[in-house]
């Protein structure tokens, strides 16, 4: 009988979403009118909020309390809060040590790390996971290390990856699109020598610039809430406004000069666009788990929900005083104010990182995944998630080839877009329905998206013991289940 509820629930979804097809592309926002939402008494906002000349909140950097330089320890507090994004109109929000997202982490390589970890939301059990670390299991803060309300959790690891920018977010079973939205999220940097050489901006929040994009779905009353509609289950969240580190179309005053900026999609759901308004090319240095060999020059820049980039964008050619805008698509998200008093003169490096290149023929094993289903019925290879059950086991220190295949929802007006992470490692990705990846995809990979159809090869070595997740990191899909557990030992 529960059974066949779920089947006629799923059935329901996937008939109102073909009509939902049949009037949107999913995969990028727009300003939402008439999106169908549970809500009882308050619409849509028509369009995206006016900028209300605020500046670009710079996260702080968290305070490491060990004197030790071998050793650091932080602290931080999930905690609830209010945020008046429209002047005005208070939200009720999460955050990390504050009311809406956290501060930045920022650790070197060979270090040893203690995170004290407090839980003080009000009544909800929260996990904290360090995405794009390679940590034990133990330490990677999955849905098997839930903090209860009142509790502290301390993991301690050693980082041992070149530096990067990656990301903490909560990961609690079927809770995580949730906590996410509401504000739980930080970045999480790592620095080693090759960062410390290169001759790039490395000023934290003056020339070296923080940037967690993420939209959100705000009501005519100017407050945001997770209430998910027949579309978001289908799709994930998408929202009518796009927020820069949790401020609606800030402005940044920018040295006439490089600045380079360390991007986060920060969404549950949304793919990104982003370019800028006058379509000036700018560079890309960095993906998920660090510095690609060389820069790639680009004027659009695509980033599926948890991905990362690092951008170099050069202003020395503006007046004083112009402006530039970062937009997703034609949808502006914030300014560069250019300030003719502050200059560099740095150049775009020709090369950045060495990455050692995995050999596929080193790979001992060949593993599939495959995104099916849709809406409630979301799987991997026709599983849903169970905490109970393991569903791969990798044995410690090999390399293996992943092949992640999309055929979710084919033959329905094209499927559902599925961006593949898996915890504990990064990969290298070898081809994509057999064509070798875009030149900004040769680095190392954490998450990557995966089209309807498509077929991604990627590989990587599994360094670490323990249980780890891979799953679709649209949080609404993970959290129905797309999502699956290996074990490594
Ligand atoms: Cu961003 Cu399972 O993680
Ligand atoms: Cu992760
Ligand atoms: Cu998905």
């Amino acid at each position: 009988m529960k059974k066949l509820i779920v089947v006629l629930a799923g059935l329901a979804v996937i008939v109102w979403g073909m009509f939902f097809f049949m009037n949107r592309q999913p995969q990028t926002p727009e300003p939402v009118d008439q999106i169908p939402i549970e809500e009882p008494d308050t619409g849509e906002i028509e369009s995206p909020v006016l900028a209300d000349d605020s500046t670009l909140p710079i996260p702080p950097l968290l305070e490491d309390t060990d004197p030790s330089p071998d050793r650091a320890e932080f602290r931080i507090i999930a905690q609830n809060g209010t945020k008046e994004f429209v002047p005005g109109v208070q939200t009720d929000t999460m955050g990390y040590n504050g009311n809406y997202l956290g501060p930045v982490i920022r650790t070197r390589r060979g270090e040893d790390v203690a995170i004290n970890i407090e839980n003080r939301i009000n009544g909800e059990m929260t996990t904290i996971h360090w995405h794009g670390l390679e940590v034990g299991g133990e330490d990677d803060g999955g849905p098997h290390s839930g903090i209860q309300p009142g509790e502290t959790w301390t993991p301690e690891f050693t980082i041992d990856q070149p530096a990067a920018t990656l990301w903490y977010h909560p990961h609690p079973e079927s809770n995580t699109g949730r906590q996410v939205y509401k504000g739980l999220a930080g970045l999480f940097i790592i620095d080693d020598e090759v960062s410390d050489s290169l001759d790039i901006p490395k000023e934290y929040g003056i020339n070296d610039i923080p940037l967690v994009i993420q939209d959100k779905r705000f009501r005519e009353d100017g407050t945001f809430e997770y209430i998910l509609g027949g579309p978001d289950i289908m799709f994930g969240i998408q929202g009518n406004v796009i927020l820069a580190n949790g401020e609606i179309e800030p402005y940044l005053n920018v040295e006439k000069g490089l600045m380079r900026f360390r991007i986060l999609n920060g969404s549950n759901a949304t793919i990104f666009e982003l370019g800028l308004d006058n379509d000036q090319s700018f560079h890309q240095i960095a993906s998920d788990g660090g510095f690609l060999e060389e820069p790639v020059e680009m004027n659009r820049l695509v980033l599926g929900p948890s991905e990362r980039a690092e951008i170099l964008i050069d202003f020395s050619d503006y007046e004083d005083g112009e402006i530039v805008r970062l937009a997703n698509q034609d949808w502006s998200i914030m300014e560069f104010v250019v300030d003719g008093g502050r200059e560099n003169d740095l150049s775009v490096p020709v090369t950045l990182a060495e990455i050692d290149r995995l050999d596929p023929q080193d790979a001992s094993r060949t593993r599939e995944f495959v995104f099916l289903g849709m809406g409630p019925n979301v799987n991997i290879n026709g599983k849903q998630f169970d905490m109970d059950r393991i569903d791969e086991v990798v044995s410690l220190g090999d390399t293996e080839i992943w092949v992640v295949s999309n055929q979710s929802g084919m033959g329905m007006m094209g499927g559902t877009v599925h961006p593949f992470h898996a915890h504990g490692t990064q990969f290298q990705i070898l081809d994509l329905n057999g064509n070798p990846p875009a030149a900004n995809e040769t680095g190392w990979k954490d998450s990557f998206v995966v089209y309807p159809g498509e077929t991604v090869r990627a590989i990587a070595t599994f360094k670490k013991t323990g249980v780890f997740m891979y799953h679709c990191h649209i949080l609404e899909h993970e959290d129905a289940g797309m999502m699956g557990q290996f074990v490594v030992e």
